[in-house]
């Protein structure tokens, strides 16, 4: 009784971060309506992903919320199926200020969006979405859209044609500053503040190109095949398949087959047989390199039906102290890497400390495959920290203590998405 109460509480907590952080209005230069909920009070627009990962905790709460900001984000699609990783529906005189961001708005088609994307969580949330609420005419009316961003990133984004996805920037992988993309821009040393100021040259750079794709891709100065947001993409196409499955079989299957020649590609690219991991790739000079730093990133493909043999060895790697098994588990960076911190006393993110989100995708790999107690114990630590901190941006993963952190952060309620199992 009395841990029913605690989480029922929690849940409240929950719901009130969320519909704190609402905005809501209308653009004048883009001539739309607009509902959507910020990650917190300091980000005040709207991401991709955060978006993604609200509306999946909203659609227990209120599921018109959690279609609506869906439906703000699918609003500013463009013609080649695009959609931005941060939209500015409303830009203040501090945004304006804000240089970097400037740097990844392409004024040229619009001053409210940048020209970047972000991990494709939009099939899963889509397939969540109507998991919790049943209503396939939400899905008809907008898995078309959905489908169009795969498409653009089937048809814009894999230069080299093996079917995996490039990014572009760090921030497109939703973990800005992850040591592994310190290997492209040669900061050997892993010093953050290098790897900062490589990012700022390399939008310059493209700011002078016009964001144009073809060119960044032959400069390729940051094409990077991360094993995350590959991961993403395929249980992305997973999801669609499914929601097809319901009225359009042919669609399902073909869906579902593209979904399993990319889980092929990502065992097949990204599997280190000497660290038995996975590795991200980077393109440089007309060849791949994989980038050996292990992250969260290197354990993403355990929410995947992958060989067996290497579900074991991901799931050691998560299991030992010395890598990520750390007080409050999972670590964005292996404790036992040099580049592992700092941690929650700087601002430097995706460094060593533990997140919701990624924790949340961990979570759902170890209970697809029946690794209970380790669920158990992920979900328990999870909870702690919540419980403990409130809903925050990241935890230190020795200590749990915020430090830096936003508070009241949008995605770390899906916590409560852990509840209910
Ligand atoms: C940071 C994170 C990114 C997130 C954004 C807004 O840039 O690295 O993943 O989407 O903040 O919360």
């Amino acid at each position: 009784m009395e841990k029913m109460d605690k989480y029922s509480s929690l849940k409240d907590r929950a719901f009130s971060v969320l519909k704190e952080n609402i905005k809501e209005g209308y653009n004048k230069a883009l001539r739309k309506k607009y509902f959507y909920i910020s990650p917190d009070r300091f980000h005040f627009h709207q991401w991709f992903w955060d978006s993604c990962f609200h509306s999946i905790v909203m659609a227990n709460f209120n599921p018109d919320y959690a279609k609506r900001e869906i439906e703000t984000l699918l609003s500013v699609q463009q013609e080649d199926g695009f959609i931005p990783h941060i939209i500015f529906w409303e830009w203040r005189l501090r945004d304006k200020l804000q240089r970097w961001w400037k740097k990844e708005v392409n004024e040229k088609i619009s001053r409210c969006f940048t020209s970047e994307v972000q991990p494709p969580v939009i099939g899963l949330t889509l397939l969540l979405i109507y998991e919790k609420t049943r209503d396939l005419e939400f899905v008809k009316s907008n898995i078309n859209k959905v489908e169009n961003f795969y498409n653009y990133l089937a048809l814009k984004r894999d230069p080299d044609g093996d079917g995996l996805i490039s990014i572009v920037t760090p921030m497109e992988s939703g973990m800005d500053l992850s040591p592994q993309y310190n290997i492209p821009f040669k900061n050997l040393n892993h010093d953050p503040d290098l790897t900062k100021k490589r990012i700022t040259e390399l939008l310059i750079r493209y700011k002078e190109w016009d964001w144009n794709l073809e060119k960044i891709f032959n400069a390729s100065i940051f094409d990077v095949e991360d094993v995350a947001y590959n991961t993403i993409y395929c249980l992305g196409l997973e999801a669609l398949s499914g929601l097809y499955s319901h009225f359009d079989k042919g669609k399902s299957t073909r869906i579902g087959e593209r979904a399993i020649f990319i889980k092929n590609k990502i065992v097949e690219k990204f599997w280190d047989e000497e660290q038995k991991i996975y590795f991200s790739i980077f393109h440089q000079s007309g060849k791949e390199h994989k980038m050996r730093v292990k992250t969260i990133s290197s354990l993403f493909p355990l929410t995947l039906d992958i060989p067996h043999k290497h579900l074991n060895h991901l799931i050691n790697h998560l299991k030992e102290e010395k890598e990520f098994w750390s007080p409050y588990p999972v670590p964005s960076v292996s404790m036992d890497e040099p580049s592992f911190g700092p941690l929650t006393n700087t601002r430097y993110l995706w460094r060593g400390t533990t997140w919701v989100n990624t924790n949340w995708f961990i979570a759902r790999g170890l209970q697809k495959h029946g690794y209970d107690n380790i669920y158990k114990e992920l979900k328990a630590k999870t909870l702690e920290l919540v419980s403990k901190y409130g809903f925050c941006e990241y935890y230190d993963p020795l200590r749990g203590e915020p430090g830096k952190a936003m508070r009241n952060f949008g995605w770390s309620t899906l916590a409560i998405e852990l509840i209910n199992d």
